[in-house]
């Protein structure tokens, strides 16, 4: 006999959000994005009737970009990587929720405006600068050991899940999340990256800055790519201080 499933949508725009379900067979392989294409397909709801296709984003299909991020059974996480079956083994549920992040503006449906992760990116320079213009050479050496700390930091997919999840980013701060912090260690721990390693950190010294983590450590529980955020939050925690030090006593940047 075959098993039908039901997806319960929180739907709508901002300011009129509604539930609805729409319901399905279970096919093998089949994930929360192939239900959610099957209603673009036949935007037909549980009652039978006609309805707007449900509106979602998506980019690799394969956990690399982080725009199917949503809340699935209530848990931030990606829509592509969500398959049925194991849910409804998890849970013996034949309804699965699904509903927009929350700690986004809400654009429509499924889709939430992400780019304050983008912003704080920007705010902390996540990236390194290099002349490209001429060949430098193979650079210094990492050792195997930082290699691996940086690998893990470098998957970081600005899903936004880690910040979903984190009780201290909401309405009243403007705590950048532990995402960014993540990255301004992976940046400064680069040989290049790090002759701007107070550019980074300086940032994290104002208001939604590093001191606004309250080390509840959800963060590091949600994070699809299993980054140590707190690993990271601490590390650069230390960097800050002795950076604000520096700073006091008008030390020169380290190079
Ligand atoms: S740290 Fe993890 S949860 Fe946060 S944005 Fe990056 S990949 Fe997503
Ligand atoms: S440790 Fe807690 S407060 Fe700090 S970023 Fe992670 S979830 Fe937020
Ligand atoms: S579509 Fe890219 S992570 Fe899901």
């Amino acid at each position: 006999m075959s098993t039908r499933y039901t997806l319960k949508i929180y739907r709508g725009s901002p300011g009129h959000q509604y539930w609805e379900e729409f319901e399905f067979e279970l096919i093998p392989m089949a994930n929360v994005i192939s239900s959610l294409m099957e209603i673009q397909r036949n935007p037909v709801n549980k009652q039978g009737s006609q309805v707007a296709p449900v509106v979602w984003e998506q980019g690799c299909l394969e956990e690399v970009c982080g725009s199917c991020s949503m809340l699935i059974n209530g848990k931030p996480r990606q829509a592509c990587t969500a398959l049925i079956a194991p849910i409804i083994a998890q849970t013996g549920n034949t309804t699965i929720t699904v509903a927009p992040l929350t700690k986004f503006p809400l654009v429509r449906d499924l889709i939430v405006d992400r780019s304050v992760m983008f912003e704080n990116l920007k705010k902390v320079s996540g990236w390194i600068e290099a002349d490209g213009a001429y060949d430098r050479g193979p650079g210094p050496k990492m050792s195997q050991r930082k290699q691996e700390i940086r690998y893990v930091l470098s998957t970081c997919m600005t899903c936004g899940c880690c910040s979903e999840s984190c009780p201290q980013v909401n309405s009243h701060t403007q705590f950048m999340g532990p995402a960014p912090i993540a990255q301004v260690r992976l940046f400064n721990s680069h040989p290049t990256g790090h002759m701007q390693a107070a550019k980074r950190l300086r940032p994290l010294m104002e208001a939604g800055g590093i001191s606004d983590c309250g080390n509840a450590q959800n963060c590091v529980r949600v994070c699809p790519k299993k980054i140590p955020l707190t690993d990271a939050i601490a590390s650069i925690g230390r960097d800050v201080t002795l950076q604000a030090l520096r700073d006091l006593f008008s030390f020169p940047d380290r190079e």
